[in-house]
């Protein structure tokens, strides 16, 4: 394909929120295409176990939930950082788009009674995680994808983005590798939703797949669309040890235990009222609390604890948590009926992201966003587990109905695609013929293990301050970058080192972020500040790429309405 193809709507990512972006243009009469990286259904969003939030109200000891009250335990999980009217959005269309997917075929799994099942979660105050075992984000991206299936959305799979096309502060398109071929291709878009995930591979240890590298965000920041609160980084507490994939929280859901190597629980030092269903962010640091001052259990891999659930039972292990008992024995070696499963906290998800608002729209016309390559600000600086899959259903809906509403004509000329095309395929072509050069890889466990080491779960200014400094260097080392293959089909080294300039550029932002502020909120924990700070620190980071290449920082307003601002205690 060498000509300028040109769609309605271009959805650039298959995941959840992709795949609902593009129902939603579809059903609004655009002509749509998802271009994505993976196959869809190898989507990261398939990786998503636990479950999806809303007030159904459906479990037997549930009380009276609601959607105000789940916005109010979405606003305080997030310490208070969260644009309160969006999370009200993400709240009051919860149940609406829940129901959506158990109609189009989604399967929950079941109380008695035939209504969907519901569980805790933490910081949750009424059980609203709606789940199908321990599997929910594998059952929702097949539902989608039947849903993509049966209507006429074009599907380009494993088309890598390598650009976003920009004129005068308007996206008209994007250049992209067709990775099987090598074909480099411009496509003309007048609308584009970028839905291409979180950038979690930017830190060593982390529940992310190796496709988590943040390239779409990347391509929009360079575009010139401004990352949100980027130093909001969430540190799952329960990751397995040694491998880091997720154990979900719908294992404390259900009823699990956290122990340490005295063999005693010890969430009572840190969340008392309720324990293991704290929200992420507190579990998450007291883990590494017990193993950084002795009490955790030691190992090649780092510290350890135990989450134990052979209480709980074989049947309710195999019927509720049969995913994770699947990965305890391969991965761990443990049959969690039998012995507790060695957990450790590991990156997660990202708060921050392309700054959009509640329909998608970012800083650029005809460029919108959404799941977690987006920041609408509903999580704040702390999400709630749960509350991901929700934000790709509702916002992802939002913003292919945007971005239906908003197509029309941009008029930008072909020529400029072509131009970009032009640029696109000499930088490629350049960067695959280097030949001599630094390994891509070489650069990349650098800056994993010095992102988790300085810009991870407990963070202070010297350590934040030499992550910003080895980042500008190995962006540095980055220029004589060169990948070994100079093929042109199912190039991977060539796109990993595509990726890398991208993941640079993010953990560049992140830790500049992290370095400037001079509080503790949510995830963002400073020991060297290590109390809120909400007169100086309630507001929201915004980085634009600056023209040297470092982001330049500035800070908005978080949107207060309705819920006061108080002490977030647990
Ligand atoms: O723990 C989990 O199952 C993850 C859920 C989430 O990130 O929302």
């Amino acid at each position: 394909m060498s000509d300028v193809t040109h769609y309605e709507v271009l959805i650039v990512g298959g995941g959840l929120a992709g795949l609902r972006a593009a129902v939603a243009a579809h059903d609004a009469g655009r002509d749509v295409a998802v271009l994505t990286k993976v196959y869809p259904i190898r989507s990261h969003s398939g990786a998503a176990q636990g479950g999806v939030n809303a007030s159904l109200g459906n479990h037997p000891e549930g009380g009276d939930d609601s959607w105000e009250k789940h916005a109010f335990d979405t606003i305080k999980g997030s310490d208070y950082l969260a644009d309160q009217p969006r999370a009200e959005i993400l709240t009051r269309e919860a149940p609406e788009r829940v129901f959506e997917m158990e109609h189009w075929g989604a399967a929950f799994s079941r109380f008695p009674d035939g209504r969907i099942a519901q569980r805790p979660f933490g910081g949750a105050g009424f059980p609203r995680t709606c789940y199908a075992a321990d599997r929910t984000g594998h059952h929702l991206l097949h539902t989608l994808w039947e849903q993509c299936m049966k209507r006429e959305i074009a599907f380009l799979n494993e088309w890598f983005l390598t650009r976003i096309v920009e004129r005068d502060g308007r996206a008209a398109g994007v250049v992209a590798m067709h990775v099987p071929s090598g074909t480099v291709s411009t496509l003309a878009a007048q609308a584009i939703v970028l839905a291409g995930g979180g950038y979690g591979r930017v830190f060593s240890k982390t529940t992310n797949a190796y496709i988590n590298t943040g390239s779409v965000t990347a391509a929009a920041y360079a575009a010139g669309a401004r990352l949100e609160d980027m130093e909001f980084v969430q540190f799952h507490p329960t990751t397995l040890y040694g491998t880091n994939i997720l154990i979900s929280e719908g294992v404390r859901g259900e009823g699990g235990l956290l122990t340490n190597a005295e063999e005693k629980r010890f969430m009572d030092r840190y969340a008392p009222s309720v324990m293991e269903l704290a929200p992420r962010d507190i579990v998450a640091r007291a883990i590494q609390t017990e193993v950084d001052e002795g009490r955790g259990f030691d190992g090649p891999h780092g510290g350890y604890v135990h989450l134990d659930i052979r209480h709980l039972g074989a049947e309710v292990i195999n019927t509720r948590l049969p995913g994770i008992r699947q990965i305890a024995m391969d991965f761990a070696g443990v049959d969690p009926i039998e012995a507790p499963i060695p957990v450790q906290p590991g990156q997660h998800y990202s708060m921050g992201g392309i700054s959009c608002d509640e329909n998608g729209r970012t800083d650029l016309t005809g460029l919108l966003a959404c799941g977690e390559c987006s920041c609408v600000s509903v999580h704040g600086s702390n999400r709630l587990g749960g509350n991901s899959l929700l934000e790709t259903l509702v916002f992802g809906k939002r913003a292919g109905d945007a971005a239906a509403e908003s197509a029309g004509d941009t008029g930008v000329h072909d020529s400029v695609l072509v131009s970009a095309l032009g640029e696109e395929r000499a930088r490629i072509e350049a960067l695959t013929m280097r030949g001599e050069g630094v390994r891509q890889i070489e650069i990349r466990r650098v800056m994993q293990a010095g992102m988790t080491e300085k810009a991870g779960l407990f963070r202070s200014e010297a350590p934040l301050a030499e992550a910003v400094t080895m980042l500008s260097e190995l962006k540095e080392r980055y220029r004589g970058v060169a990948p070994n293959d100079r093929g042109s089909e199912f190039n991977y080294d060539l796109v990993d080192t595509l990726e890398l300039g991208g993941m640079l550029e993010l953990a560049g932002v992140t830790a500049t972020g992290a370095l400037a502020r001079t509080e503790s909120r949510g995830s963002h924990w400073r020991i060297d500040h290590a109390e809120r700070d909400d007169d100086r620190w309630l507001k929201h980071t915004m980085a634009r790429r600056g023209a040297d290449g470092s982001p330049s920082i500035d800070y908005e307003d978080v949107i207060i309405t309705t819920y006061e601002l108080m002490e977030r205690k647990y």
